[in-house]
This record gives structure tokens, C-alpha cells and sequence, in this order.
């Protein structure tokens, strides 16, 4: 009944991940599980990274709950730009994933807030190289296959808080590896 009630009002692929979360076995039933560290908003100042608008959680959502990079940074294996996920993506579990603490509440109301005003969420961004420099993710992914994340992001199922593991805002960062890989060196593959 459950499973058919989530394909019913959320979509197929969101439901599938929500029913694995939901259909965890014991009393995990009723509550979505706990985060790995148990966070609060006003923690989130004294973590690595730009505190963002919402305190959204990438170790929870891609650590714990499992959901793949590309559920929703969906464009990442297609296009120069990973994408950062519209409240769409976002909404199929929150229409029902309301928070168990009175934290994780507050935080997941004012995601309904700006889904119901259509409003879209302010992100602060993290890694962005200047506009002479130019990158690609699909070639990258393409290359070193949809794992590879974490060679340039460092583990982002286990951070909190989305902070730069790696420098991208200099040269040797790129150089280092292209050397070790033997890829093009030449200043005009990258600057153009
Ligand atoms: C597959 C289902 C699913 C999707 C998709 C999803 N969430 Fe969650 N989210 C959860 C669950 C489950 C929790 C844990 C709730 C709890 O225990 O209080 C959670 C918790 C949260 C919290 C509370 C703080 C935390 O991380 O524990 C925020 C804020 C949040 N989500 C924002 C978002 C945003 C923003 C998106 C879209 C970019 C999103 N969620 C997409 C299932 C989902
Ligand atoms: C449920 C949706 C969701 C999933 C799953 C998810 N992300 Fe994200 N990601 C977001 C949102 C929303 C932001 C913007 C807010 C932030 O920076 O925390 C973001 C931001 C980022 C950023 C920083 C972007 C910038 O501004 O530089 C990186 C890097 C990133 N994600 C990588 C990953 C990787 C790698 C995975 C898989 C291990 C992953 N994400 C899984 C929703 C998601
Ligand atoms: C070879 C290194 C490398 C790999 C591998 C890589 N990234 Fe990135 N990522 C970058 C760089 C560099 C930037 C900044 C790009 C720019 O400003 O155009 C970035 C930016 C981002 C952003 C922010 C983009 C935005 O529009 O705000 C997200 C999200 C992101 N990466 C997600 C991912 C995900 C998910 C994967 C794996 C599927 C991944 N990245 C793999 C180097 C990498
Ligand atoms: C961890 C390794 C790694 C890092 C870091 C990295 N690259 Fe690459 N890059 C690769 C690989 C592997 C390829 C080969 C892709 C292919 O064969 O199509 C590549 C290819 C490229 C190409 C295409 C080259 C051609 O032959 O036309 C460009 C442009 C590029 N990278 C730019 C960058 C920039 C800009 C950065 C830094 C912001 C960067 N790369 C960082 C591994 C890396
Ligand atoms: C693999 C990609 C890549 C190649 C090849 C490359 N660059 Fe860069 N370059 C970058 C990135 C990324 C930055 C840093 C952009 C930023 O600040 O966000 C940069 C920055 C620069 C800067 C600005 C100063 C600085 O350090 O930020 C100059 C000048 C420059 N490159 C010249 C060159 C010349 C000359 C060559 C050829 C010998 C070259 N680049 C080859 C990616 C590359």
C-alpha cells in the first residue's frame, strides 16, 4: 500500500529511493533515519565550507540515504555544468519527509516555503574557476567514469557542509593530474 501510495504522488524514481529508505527493515518504518552526526543550523557556522541558505546535508542525503550524485546533479556526464537540482528533486521526498527534530523541521519548512512561493534557494557556490579557464565535466566523467567525484571533491558523503577539498582556482591543480595522465598540456585546450 505504502509503495503504491509513493508512485501514486511522487514519480517513479523518487519513489524507489524513498521506498528503499522508508522499507528499511525494524523500526525504521515510521522515521527516516537519524543523520551520521546529529547537526543543528547554528552548528553549521563553525563547519568547513560556506554556510549556505539551507541547511542542506550531503553526508544524510548522498551518505546515508544512498542517492546517487547524478539523481541530482543531473547533467554532470552531459553538459560543461553539473547542475544544481531545482526544488523539483527535492520536493518527491519532502512532500512527505517533513523532519523528525524540531531542527531538521525548521530547515525542511523553509524548503516547502520556497517550493510553494517559487522561489528558487540561493545557493552559495563553491567551486568556480575563472571565466579564462574553462572546464568540462562531461569530458571528465567521460574519461574517469561517474565515481570520480571524489578525486576533485574529496568524499562528499561524508560532509555536512559542501567545502573546497581542492583548490580549483589554480592552474597546478589541473597541470598536476594532466601530467600524471599524460593529457594535453597546451595552453589553449584550457584557455580560450
Ligand atoms: C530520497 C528522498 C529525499 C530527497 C530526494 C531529498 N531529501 Fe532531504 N531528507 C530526506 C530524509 C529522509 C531526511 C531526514 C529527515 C529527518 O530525519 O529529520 C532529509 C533531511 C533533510 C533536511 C534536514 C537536515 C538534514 O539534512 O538532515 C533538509 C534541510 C533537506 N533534507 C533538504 C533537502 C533538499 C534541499 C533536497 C533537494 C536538493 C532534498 N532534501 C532531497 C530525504 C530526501
Ligand atoms: C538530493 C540531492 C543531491 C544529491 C544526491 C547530491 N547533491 Fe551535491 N548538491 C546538492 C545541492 C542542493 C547543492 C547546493 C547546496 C550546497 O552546496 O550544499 C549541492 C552542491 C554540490 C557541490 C558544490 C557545488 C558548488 O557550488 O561548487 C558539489 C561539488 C556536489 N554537490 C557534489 C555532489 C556529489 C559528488 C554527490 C554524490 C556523492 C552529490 N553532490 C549528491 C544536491 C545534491
Ligand atoms: C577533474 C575534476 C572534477 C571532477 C572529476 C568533478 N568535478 Fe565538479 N567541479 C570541478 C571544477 C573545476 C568545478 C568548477 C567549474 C566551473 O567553475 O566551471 C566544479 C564544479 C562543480 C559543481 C558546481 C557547479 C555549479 O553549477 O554550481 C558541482 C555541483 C559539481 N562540480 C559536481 C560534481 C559531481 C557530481 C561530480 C561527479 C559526477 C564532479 N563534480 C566531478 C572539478 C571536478
Ligand atoms: C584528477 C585528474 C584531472 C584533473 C584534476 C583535471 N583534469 Fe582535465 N582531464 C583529465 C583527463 C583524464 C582528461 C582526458 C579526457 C579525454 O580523454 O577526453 C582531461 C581532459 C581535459 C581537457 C580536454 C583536453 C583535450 O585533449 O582536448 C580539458 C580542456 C581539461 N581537461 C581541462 C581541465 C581543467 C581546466 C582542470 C582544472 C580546473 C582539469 N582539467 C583538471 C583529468 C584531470
Ligand atoms: C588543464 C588546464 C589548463 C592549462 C593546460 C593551462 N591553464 Fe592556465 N589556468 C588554468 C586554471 C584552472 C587557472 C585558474 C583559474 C582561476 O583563477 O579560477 C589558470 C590560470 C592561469 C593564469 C592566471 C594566473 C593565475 O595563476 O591564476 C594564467 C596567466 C595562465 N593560466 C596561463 C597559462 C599558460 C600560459 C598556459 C600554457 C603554458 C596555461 N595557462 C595552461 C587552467 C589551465
Amino acid at each position: 500500500m505504502r509503495k503504491q501510495f509513493l508512485i501514486g504522488i511522487a514519480g517513479a524514481a523518487t519513489a524507489l529511493v524513498a521506498f528503499a529508505v522508508l522499507s528499511r527493515p525494524s523500526g525504521a518504518q515510521q522515521k527516516p533515519a537519524v543523520g551520521p552526526t546529529p547537526l543543528t543550523k547554528s552548528d553549521s557556522s563553525k563547519l568547513q565550507g560556506p554556510k549556505q541558505p539551507i541547511f542542506y546535508r550531503h553526508d544524510v542525503h548522498a551518505g546515508q540515504l544512498k542517492i546517487q550524485c547524478q539523481y541530482c546533479h543531473y547533467s554532470v556526464a552531459a553538459s560543461s555544468e553539473p547542475g544544481i537540482p531545482t526544488l523539483n528533486s527535492c520536493m518527491g521526498c519532502h512532500n512527505l519527509v517533513l523532519g523528525k527534530t524540531p531542527e531538521n523541521k525548521a530547515e525542511i519548512k523553509k524548503l516547502a516555503t520556497a517550493w510553494s512561493k517559487k522561489e528558487p534557494v540561493e545557493w552559495v557556490r563553491v567551486h568556480e574557476v575563472a571565466k579564462h579557464a574553462h572546464f568540462s565535466h562531461a569530458r571528465h566523467i567521460k574519461a574517469m567514469g561517474p565515481q570520480a567525484c571524489a578525486t576533485c571533491h574529496g568524499n562528499l558523503s561524508r560532509m555536512p557542509q559542501v567545502y573546497k577539498v581542492n583548490n580549483v582556482n589554480n592552474m597546478g591543480f589541473c597541470i598536476g593530474c594532466h601530467i600524471e595522465r599524460k593529457i594535453t598540456r597546451d595552453c589553449s585546450t584550457c584557455h580560450y
